[in-house]
């Protein structure tokens, strides 16, 4: 029987709730599509950082090469600076193992409330596709005279041609394989005077290698305001790592709730493991009541199974989620109105599977 060899990373708060759950449905996935997932745990977490100062081992990163995949939870928690926990853990990873895409699908279903009025389940269906190692988030840059009132602060935004042509490239091949009719892209070269412009010339330059598929840039601003007005105008959105970062929460946040949301981070290549992760947090707030939801998990492992070459099985996953979201007599956790608990809301998507 094929086997994938995943390395679970549950974290903090309620990433240990829903972990099982996303695992639950893995395993009815592999049950009914006939591959084994062979699970590695690793407890690294805010509370390892607590008792050892540090988020992972030493040799973390090379306990996780390994592995075909890594599924995480959510990292995260009170007490812990929440720098920590993305410098001690996240970002090592998606820079290790060069995880330069960030996908996140945002769709509408049914059975979920959009905050939008008028818009039905299917008018909100597009994929942002989100630069994940360089850009606005650099290290180069620097401060002077701090303290004093000359200060001066420096943040270099770092844009390399084989960054950008390769986030562009990944956009316009997903687009095609998922036959979508239309890449935008994000700018703000009205406004950014060296690297949007860039952005904009690479954009058009990879757009013409592919005719099929219509293309348009927004400036970023008034693509935010276009993701709430007119949705449906968008299909596969490119967009450098900050403005990404900022869509890809839009995104969500207009189709209802954030809980749904899944996240991989991909190293295309597949020359390292790609990791694959729920948008939302550790949520504290709730965490430790049984009442999270898990199907942002899941969708993340569904997205993981997909990678992994078992589109059957994720298309399986999907449409139980959407199965379980569009009858009204299944469970529904408290965020999404109903009483149910994680597990409830898990077991139902697990049987559908
Ligand atoms: P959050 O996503 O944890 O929570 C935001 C709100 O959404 C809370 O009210 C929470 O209860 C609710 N929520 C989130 N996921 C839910 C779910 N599955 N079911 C029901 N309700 C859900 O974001 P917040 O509060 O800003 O961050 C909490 C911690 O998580 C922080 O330490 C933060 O750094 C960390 N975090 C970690 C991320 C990761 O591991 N990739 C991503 C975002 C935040
Ligand atoms: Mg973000």
């Amino acid at each position: 029987m094929r086997a994938h060899r995943i390395a679970v990373v549950a974290g903090d708060g309620i990433g240990r709730e829903v972990m099982p759950e996303g695992l639950r449905a893995l395993e009815a996935a592999g049950r009914r599509f006939g591959f084994e997932i062979a699970a590695t745990d690793f407890d690294w977490s805010c509370e390892t950082y607590a008792a050892t100062g540090r988020m992972m081992p030493e040799d973390g990163l090379e306990q996780l090469r390994p592995h075909d995949a890594i599924l995480l939870g959510a990292v995260g928690f009170p007490g812990v600076p929440d720098h920590i926990s993305l410098w001690g853990l996240l970002l090592p990873i998606r820079r290790a193992f060069d995880q330069y895409v960030n996908l996140r699908p945002v769709r509408l279903l049914a059975g979920v409330n959009s905050p939008l009025r008028d818009v039905a389940p299917g008018d909100i269906d597009m994929w942002i596709v989100r630069e994940n190692s360089e850009g606005e988030y650099s290290q180069v840059g620097g401060r002077m005279f701090e303290g004093t009132p000359d200060e001066v602060v420096t943040q270099v935004a770092t844009f390399t041609r084989r960054g950008t042509d390769r986030i562009i490239t990944y956009a316009f091949d997903l687009a095609r394989r998922l036959g979508r009719g239309r890449v935008s892209s994000a700018t703000k070269s009205n406004g950014l005077w060296h690297s949007m412009p860039f952005w904009d010339a690479r954009f058009a330059e990879i757009a013409s290698r592919y005719p099929e598929i219509e293309h348009d840039q927004h400036h970023i601003d008034i693509m935010a305001a276009r993701m709430v007005m007119q949705p449906r105008r968008f299909d596969v959105i490119v967009a450098s790592n900050l403005f990404g970062d900022i869509l890809s929460d839009l995104g969500p946040g207009v189709t209802g709730t954030i809980a749904l949301a899944p996240s991989a981070n991909i190293n295309p290549e597949r020359a390292h493991p790609s990791m694959f992760e729920p948008v939302h947090g550790s949520a504290p707030d709730i965490a430790g009541r049984g009442i999270a939801n898990p199907i942002g998990q899941i969708w993340s492992a569904a997205m993981m199974l997909d990678h992994l070459g078992e589109g059957a099985a994720a298309q399986a996953m999907l449409a139980a989620i959407e199965g379980v979201l569009a009858d009204p007599a299944e469970p529904r956790t408290p965020d999404l109105g109903g009483r149910a608990t994680t597990q409830d809301l898990g077991r139902a998507i697990a049987d559908r599977i």
